[in-house]
């Protein structure tokens, strides 16, 4: 890009998996823009809409009033389609993947925008900074419940969905002193166990088991056990979905054509089974899922998203690219692109764990 030119127009997309906080961020985005004297175009679906240019929305202070509370993502966003790799179907039911990021860096320019904030986790990051490196001026937004982005201390969404497993926890208390049923909680987090951690803490969940510490099922009984003999006859798990069984992780689904990820899911329903079997308790399971996804923004990820969304354009007017706005308190700073998009994961001598460890909360470990 021309860096005497200066900056009139900007598009914003949403990438990935949707988390609360996005319609916060493209609210946050357009206003300081439009303070600047700047146009603001909202890309649907992703980057789809700059593939078909009919889905651009002109983005002004009428199109992004009264969205700062509310979750999803007025833009649509999806975890399918990498311009890198992008499926076509070949008409047998099989797809080919077809480089198409040309195409896509020419419809950038021919929109006549200067520069792309893009809101994603590290799918759609990833994809920013490949596009980057193609010569679009890209500030990257750390979105994601799952908090595993590097570079930033907070990720937005992953106040909200924490909110929603421990309400959820809170409520499976009651429930399971009721009936002494033991209750397996499975929260979403991909790799990483930093919902199950913190919404397990925070709902007193007896033990916790996270991708990040392998885990013998055989130690949760005996938790559970102890609980009974003193009187305890009931027992909460939080489960993270990419927590391992035996060394492997539980899916729902494959990989496929337009998706490179495995879905994760299940696990809750196979460690019920094997409690049950194992304590002869009475065992059931709950998968929360996208409920995590749904809340309405905790003012917190609300705050977050919008200094993200401040951060974002401030960074763009300083022609600064190839970065993610990220979280490092008390300051908003920028990282590179290439080294934010590490996964994040908890670390085993965090405060966190060392937390729960003393707390008696089982990891599974011992
Ligand atoms: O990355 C966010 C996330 O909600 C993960 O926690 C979860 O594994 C995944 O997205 C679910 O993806 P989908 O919405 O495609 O089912």
């Amino acid at each position: 890009m021309d860096s005497s030119r200066p900056i009139r127009c900007i598009g914003v997309s949403t990438g990935g998996g949707d988390a609360p906080g996005l319609n916060a961020v493209i609210r946050t985005v357009t206003l300081c823009a439009i303070q600047r004297g700047w146009e603001v175009y909202g890309i649907k679906r992703g980057l789809e809409g700059l593939f078909d240019t009919r889905e651009i929305l002109p983005l002004t202070r009428d199109a992004v009033r009264g969205i700062g509370h509310l979750s999803g993502t007025i833009l649509g966003t999806t975890n399918r389609g990498n311009p890198f790799a992008y499926p076509v179907p070949k008409g047998d039911g099989t797809f080919d993947k077809v480089d198409r990021s040309d195409e896509l860096v020419k419809n950038f320019h021919r929109l006549g925008l200067d520069a792309l904030v893009s809101i994603g986790g590290d799918g759609s990051l990833t994809i920013a900074n490949q596009l980057g490196e193609k010569g679009i001026p890209v500030v990257g937004v750390p979105k994601t419940i799952d908090n595993d982005l590097s570079g930033t201390v907070l990720t937005f969404g992953f106040d909200t969905a924490v909110r929603a497993a421990t309400e959820a926890i809170d409520s499976l208390h009651a429930t399971a002193e009721a009936h002494e049923r033991v209750f397996v909680v499975e929260v979403m987090g991909r790799y990483a166990g930093w919902i199950a951690l913190h919404a397990g803490i925070a709902g007193g969940a007896d033990a916790i088991l996270i991708p990040e510490i392998p885990f013998q099922i055989e130690n949760v009984c005996r938790k559970i056990e102890r609980r009974q003999l003193a009187g305890r006859r009931f027992s909460i798990v939080v489960v993270a979905e990419g927590a391992q069984v035996g060394g492997e992780r539980v899916i729902k689904a494959e990989a496929d054509e337009s998706r490179t990820e495995v879905r994760l899911g299940g696990i809750a329903e196979v460690l019920a089974r094997e409690i049950e079997a194992q304590t002869g308790k009475e065992t059931r399971s709950v998968v929360l899922g996208h409920l995590q996804r749904g809340h309405r923004p905790t003012p917190t990820d609300r705050l977050i998203a919008m200094r993200f969304g401040a951060a974002a354009v401030r960074t763009v007017a300083d022609r600064q690219f190839g970065v993610m706005v990220a979280l490092d308190p008390p300051q908003v700073l920028t990282v590179p692109l290439s080294e934010a998009i590490r996964m994040k994961t908890v670390p085993l001598d965090s405060d966190i764990v060392v937390t729960a460890r003393e707390m008696g909360i089982c990891l599974g470990d011992d």
